[in-house]
């Protein structure tokens, strides 16, 4: 399975931050928003990536993290001229995709919790040993802002709607989706929706209507974010900050999770904590080198 992270747009709901820079390299506390995407994938077991972004940001990604190497995993890049839609990333990433099944992560999006390692190991044989595609729902206040599950008196869903005025549920579509390699003939296939994208939500609506769209909810342990307004950027910093801060953990770690796959050595991560060692970063990094 390959791995791809949209964090191209324009980022007008964070304007001004973004007038200079791209959404997906601004700080979520101590670390680069791309950072959490990526450890997703990481967790997922994922190794080869592709970072899809607008042409300016691309040097900025390759500068942070190269062609991978460091963290023992295969990163390449590719240009997204304008912010077509999010199934652009199937229609771009197409070589890159090549014969295999694919997991889309949104750059904005923060996954984090109890279960969720587990949850993504098993998506991934999912998809890989059955095909078809799977979503994840969360149940959220403002529904309006997603594309929204629909559901029939038997709690299955009929229908996924996008950013609707009247929201059918509370249920959330969040932003990591897990396709087997028809996804690239779909994305091909779908129009662009009345704001002119590509819609994932009308990707997800043909492998729903073939019976071949697998809809899990998120159990409570598990918290996501979308950083992609002032006020859910800020949640989310002050999430992550407070989660590290209690337990001495880190989230989205990148490092930690390719020393914990064993995808690098005890040299190599300490390599990575040199430059680091200022920091609490460089030095938690130290420390669980030693655990
Ligand atoms: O966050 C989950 C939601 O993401 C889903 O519930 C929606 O169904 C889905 O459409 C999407 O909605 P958003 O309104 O949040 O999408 P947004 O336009 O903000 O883009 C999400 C991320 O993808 C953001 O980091 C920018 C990036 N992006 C977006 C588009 C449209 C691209 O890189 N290229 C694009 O063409």
């Amino acid at each position: 399975m390959k791995g791809i992270i949209l964090a191209g747009g324009s980022g007008t709901r964070l304007y001004p931050m973004t007038y200079a820079g791209n959404k997906h390299l601004m700080p979520l506390f101590n670390k680069p928003m791309i950072y959490y995407s990526l450890s997703v994938l990481m967790l997922s077991k994922i190794k080869e990536v592709l970072i899809i972004s607008t042409p300016e940001a691309l040097p900025a990604y390759e500068k942070l993290f190269g062609n991978g190497d460091q963290l023992g995993i295969n990163i390449s890049y590719a240009g997204q001229a304008e912010p077509k839609g999010l199934a652009e990333a199937f229609i771009i990433g197409e070589e890159f995709i090549g014969d295999d099944s694919v997991c889309l992560i949104l750059g904005d999006n923060i996954v984090y919790g109890s279960g969720l390692t587990g949850i993504l190991e098993k998506s991934y044989e999912n998809i890989e040993n059955n095909g078809g595609a799977i979503v994840f729902g969360q149940y959220v206040n403002d529904p309006h802002r997603y594309g929204v599950l629909e559901f029939d008196k038997n709690k299955k869903v009929t229908k996924v709607i996008e950013k609707p005025e009247n929201p059918p549920s509370n249920y959330a579509v969040i932003g990591l989706y897990y396709y087997d390699n028809d996804v690239i003939n779909i994305s091909k296939s779908i129009k662009p929706s009345g704001r002119g994208e590509l819609e994932i939500t009308d990707v997800n609506n043909v492998y729903l209507d073939k019976n071949k769209l697998d809809v899990e909810l998120f159990p409570r342990g598990i918290a996501w974010f979308d950083a992609g307004t002032h006020e859910s950027f800020l949640d989310a910093s002050n999430y992550i900050h407070a989660i590290e801060k209690r337990m001495s953990l880190m989230v989205g770690c990148i490092e930690e999770i390719a020393y914990k796959n064993k995808w690098i050595s005890k040299k190599q991560l300490l390599k990575l904590a040199k430059p680091l060692l200022k920091t609490e970063y460089g030095k938690y990094l130290e420390r669980i080198s030693n655990e």
